[in-house]
């Protein structure tokens, strides 16, 4: 494991973004997996800069998102797709048949998890997993609980996660109860993994996560255990560090 404490959360986004930059000129075929929320923005902010300035090229770049709310079309403004098209896939010169999240509105969950592994497996493995860190420990949104192997599957998420989601919502109760995730054990065979983490807030469930005991309990725990996990906290985050 290898940890970048940044100044702060702009320090954050451009060291991140520089890994991924570093990524795609070593590799220009590279299968990025991608996450959603807060702590990745500036660092799309980057990798958007960098692509126009020429530096990084995502012409043959593919990716694979972590996760989408169950119920949200492509189109509503609180879904991951939305969020990807917006922060990022809008502003780069990747070409749209190479993006790929789960279907929200898919009518059949299971076969849609079924197709989402087939993509996975059929692209992997992922060369670079971008990750942030639920205030849960979750990671996608696979919550506390979920077993280490899993494959795609549809989540129940969790009180605290729906209480940390509700700031993106006109109200708590509109956000969605269930999200398609990729799995644990996906997660996992990625190739390299980036977890960014930023704030205070996190730095409980960041000590936790790279030095407490190994649970299903606290999902991220499991990243202990990759051969290739960087980990870039700004120093709010990384406070607490034994
Ligand atoms: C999003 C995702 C989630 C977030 C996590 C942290 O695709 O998979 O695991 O990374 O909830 O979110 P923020 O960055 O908003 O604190």
């Amino acid at each position: 494991m290898r940890i970048i404490i940044t100044r702060d959360y702009d320090d954050l986004s451009r060291r991140a973004a520089d890994y991924i930059g570093a990524q795609l000129i070593l590799k220009p075929t590279s299968v990025l997996g991608l996450a959603t929320g807060s702590t990745p923005i500036g660092t799309y902010q980057n990798l958007v800069a960098a692509n126009k300035v020429q530096k990084i090229n995502f012409a043959a770049v593919k990716t694979i998102n972590l996760d989408e709310y169950q119920g949200l079309a492509p189109d509503h403004d609180q879904s991951y797709y939305y969020f990807m098209k917006k922060n990022l896939f809008d502003s780069v010169n990747i070409d749209p048949k190479n993006i790929h999240l789960p279907d929200g509105v898919a009518k059949d969950a299971q076969v849609e998890c079924a197709r989402y592994d087939q993509i996975i497996n059929q692209l992997g493995p992922i060369d670079l997993q971008l990750l942030g860190l639920g205030a849960n420990g979750h990671i996608g949104f696979n919550e506390p609980g979920t077993a280490f192997t899993t494959g795609t599957h549809l989540v129940g998420l969790t009180e605290s996660t729906i209480e940390a989601n509700a700031r993106f919502f006109a109200q708590k109760s509109d956000v969605p109860r269930h999200a398609f995730t990729m799995g644990i054990g996906q997660i996992m065979r990625a190739s390299k993994i980036l977890l960014v983490v930023s704030g205070a807030g996190k730095a409980e469930i960041l000590r936790e996560a790279i030095s407490g005991p190994v649970t299903p309990q606290v999902p991220a725990t499991i990243l202990q255990f990759h051969p290739d996990l960087t980990v870039i906290a700004d120093q709010e985050a990384a406070k607490a560090f034994p």
